[in-house]
């Protein structure tokens, strides 16, 4: 049983961890214990001490150590003594923003139920390792109902926490702010891990110590973004990589988001995550309800690697499709950087031809097929084919693709649409702006409004015409600009704020029904490369194009960046052509693959150019990838060597498999080093018991010496010997373990 509740106690516990909490004297519920497990006794009297403040709120006067601003709080609520941020606020029709919630009762399922219109977990009925509790609470005087939603996935270490109002009244409520989840921590003693970024370099680590106050991530663009992940993690100031303690905190949801952390007081650490109350608003007519999104919430004292591995693990067998998790995924080859706008059927065929003559599964047309796009001014919205570019239209070159024994991919990019449109022409009031006043481009581009059924159901229509023309195994769906002007023609003026939430569920409802339609197209996410990787998207989409940089030293950060929460089968990795179209810098093919092996390989450049030694070598690459593709897709992988400390000259990490049997580990060196320290790589994730080998390294070693002692690294620096006409800048090295 991994819920139990004792009176008004409830004792929440994974395989290492335990979450408490119980109804306070106000009725609401308060936080008091997430950790490391505390087994099924616990001595809960001793979380509910009070103590004696002059000067604040209380209560009661009859109870003047009962104070909110002292208590910790599982759903805090704002105006009755606790001045920190709270996770919802609700104005009722007299104007008041004073709720007062009060425990009714709960019910435990087995399980885990979806959501409905949201992305979410899920667990089979009979999963005994999954359990649901809901905590209802009533606000008496206006009839709104409040549940607390915990899923605990007892194997994964995780709990799943969401909160749904329904209003049983009879007026009309609005929620100002509706937040998926809030712990209180008893102490201030943490550092707070982020991933931020711009377009180009997503996901890079950030950690800084907490201060008294308000520190805070959030998005107001409408997309999870590149700018900033809606994750964060709490650290203890030695955690590391391989030890510490750490919670990971993950919002399934791909819009506007806050991830917020409060130190009060009295060091008492609040952590709040769910829809940005900033550009959110809610109508809660009688007898509706709101639900908000999920997060997951991890405990690892196992350093940043168990955080990641509980993470990545929960999302593999609970969040990401069936279908696809277990799915070896085709090595791709995509047009975008070998021709962007500029291509014909000839063209593409060459490249398709040669990609399945070097054992590439998936050809994928990129932007510029449909329309009369032949830069990025026109044509978004209008997804029927350019004739002029494919003069036997998109089935003709798809057949041709398919013929040759590979698989057909396409671009989209479904939620946009150019002035230069026939859509445009068609419905000026389908676009995101407000009348009369300037829209602002970007990329030369506008957004559709998703809050609009029609505009869903033209976007739906239109996109299964091509994929039953084409019989597409792929889609790449693109998301190129964030939302200025948020206004929606078909909203009244109150329920305005309401469009970037109906916006996100106008996307999913999309992805829904296509992936319901056509559960065999494997759909990849984009938004500029990796501007839109959050959980909710992986929810539809299993892959994610992690960066349009695919610069290999870049990738280092952003790979690195990104499997804080995501396995490697939800990371796009290519190969592209050097000098890299990003930033320029030049690496070896070896180097390129190297990188993108860890993750879901494929390739981005005109393969057809390449010269015979290079094609040799991608056809070793591609073998040697699809020898070990279930373990770079499915293994579990360990960060070893950080791009981020120090001066980020040396990166390695390894992926290891499930038996131990078989592990790879890649080392980095970003520039070589004059007269270089002494090296030695160590790896992680193995059986101490075991014996090894390690390809290229002489001898056998133990589990237990390649963890603890590591192997020798030769000096990568060209001064003596065979070295000298070999620069070691930009050097990868893969060592392939197996057991004997
Ligand atoms: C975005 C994507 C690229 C490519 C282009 C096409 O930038 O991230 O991979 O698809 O759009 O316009």
């Amino acid at each position: 049983m991994s819920i139990t509740v004792t009176g008004h106690d409830f004792n929440l516990q994974t395989a290492h961890t335990s979450y408490l909490m119980g109804v306070l004297e106000n009725g609401e519920m308060g936080q008091y214990y997430y950790g490391p497990r505390l087994g099924a006794k616990v001595n809960f009297a001793d979380f509910r001490h009070r103590e004696f403040r002059s000067i604040t709120p209380t209560l009661t006067a009859e109870q003047p150590e009962v104070t909110l601003s002292m208590i910790k709080q599982e759903y805090p609520s704002y105006g009755h003594g606790d001045f920190r941020y709270p996770a919802y606020q609700v104005t009722y029709d007299n104007g008041a923003r004073i709720s007062e919630f009060t425990y009714q009762d709960y019910e435990i399922i087995d399980g885990k139920p979806k959501l409905g219109a949201l992305p979410s977990a899920s667990a089979d009925v009979d999963d005994k390792h999954v359990q649901t509790l809901r905590i209802h609470l009533l606000e008496q005087q206006s009839g709104l109902q409040m549940t607390l939603n915990y899923s605990v996935f007892e194997d994964e270490d995780v709990i799943v926490r969401s909160t749904t109002f329904e209003n049983k009244g009879t007026s009309t409520v609005k929620l100002n702010a509706a937040l998926s989840a809030s712990v209180d921590f008893s102490d201030d003693q943490y550092d707070m891990i982020q991933l931020s970024g711009a377009w180009a370099r997503e996901r890079h680590l950030y950690r800084r110590t907490l201060t008294r106050g308000v520190q805070a991530i959030s998005s107001t663009r409408d997309a999870s973004s590149a700018q900033q992940s809606p994750f964060l993690a709490l650290a203890r100031k030695q955690t590391t990589n391989q030890n510490g303690d750490v919670y990971g905190f993950n919002l399934v949801y791909s819009g506007n988001f806050l991830a917020q952390v409060e130190v009060d007081s009295y060091n008492v650490t609040r952590m709040t995550m769910g829809i940005n109350p900033f550009e959110f608003g809610w109508q809660l007519k009688s007898h509706t309800q709101f639900q908000t999104p999920e997060v997951m919430m991890t405990f690892a004292s196992d350093g940043f690697n168990g955080m990641s591995h509980q993470f990545q693990r929960f999302l593999t067998n609970h969040l990401i499709s069936k279908r696809w998790v277990k799915e070896p995924r085709p090595i791709l080859i995509n047009n975008w950087e070998a021709t962007y706008f500029d291509f014909n059927e000839q063209k593409l065929l060459a490249i398709a031809k040669s990609a399945k003559s070097l054992g590439i599964e998936l050809f994928v047309l990129d932007d510029g097929w449909f329309g009369k796009r032949n830069d990025d001014k026109t044509s978004l919205g209008d997804w029927q084919v350019n004739l002029a570019k494919l003069p036997n239209g998109l089935s003709g070159l798809a057949n041709k693709i398919h013929d040759l024994g590979l698989q057909f991919g396409l671009w989209f990019e479904p939620e946009m649409i150019s002035k230069e449109s026939k859509l445009y022409a068609a419905h000026p009031d389908w676009t995101i702006h407000v009348p009369d006043r300037r829209m602002t481009p970007a990329r030369n581009q506008f957004v559709l409004d998703f809050s609009r059924q029609e505009v869903i159901d033209y976007l739906f229509d239109q996109m299964a015409a091509a994929i039953r023309e084409t019989h597409l195994d792929y889609i790449k769906w693109d998301m190129n600009r964030h939302i200025t002007e948020m206004f929606s023609l078909a909203l009244s003026a109150d329920q305005q704020e309401e469009l970037p939430h109906r916006y996100i569920l106008g996307v999913y409802q999309l992805y829904e029904r296509l992936t319901s339609a056509f559960p065999d197209v494997l759909f990849e996410s984009c938004s500029s490369g990796g501007g839109r990787f959050d959980a909710g998207m992986l929810y539809y989409a299993p892959q994610t194009w992690t960066s349009d940089d695919t610069d290999a030293i870049e990738r280092l950060k952003i790979q690195w960046g990104t499997s804080m929460i995501y396995p490697l089968s939800t990371m796009g990795a290519h190969v592209s052509a050097v000098p890299n179209h990003q930033d320029r810098r030049v690496t070896t093919l070896a180097t390129r693959a190297d990188v993108a092996y860890f993750g879901v390989l494929g390739y981005e450049l005109d393969i057809s150019k390449m010269s015979p030694a290079e094609k040799a070598t991608v056809v070793d690459q591609i073998k040697f990838y699809k020898q070990y593709r279930l373990l770079f897709q499915q293994g579990t992988f360990i960060r070893l060597q950080s791009p981020y400390d120090g001066d980020g000259n040396v990166t390695s990490w390894m992926v290891v498999s499930d038996d131990q049997k078989t592990a790879i580990a890649g080392r980095y060196q970003v520039l070589a080093e004059p007269n270089p320290a002494y090296r030695r790589l160590k790896f992680a994730g193995l059986n101490p018991d075991f014996q090894y080998t390690v390809d290229g390294v002489d001898g056998e070693f133990s589990g237990r010496q390649l963890m603890n002692a590591g192997i020798f690294i030769p000096e990568l620096f060209a001064e003596r010997g065979n070295n000298r006409d070999q620069t070691f800048d930009f050097h990868a090295d893969l060592y392939v373990v197996h057991a004997k």
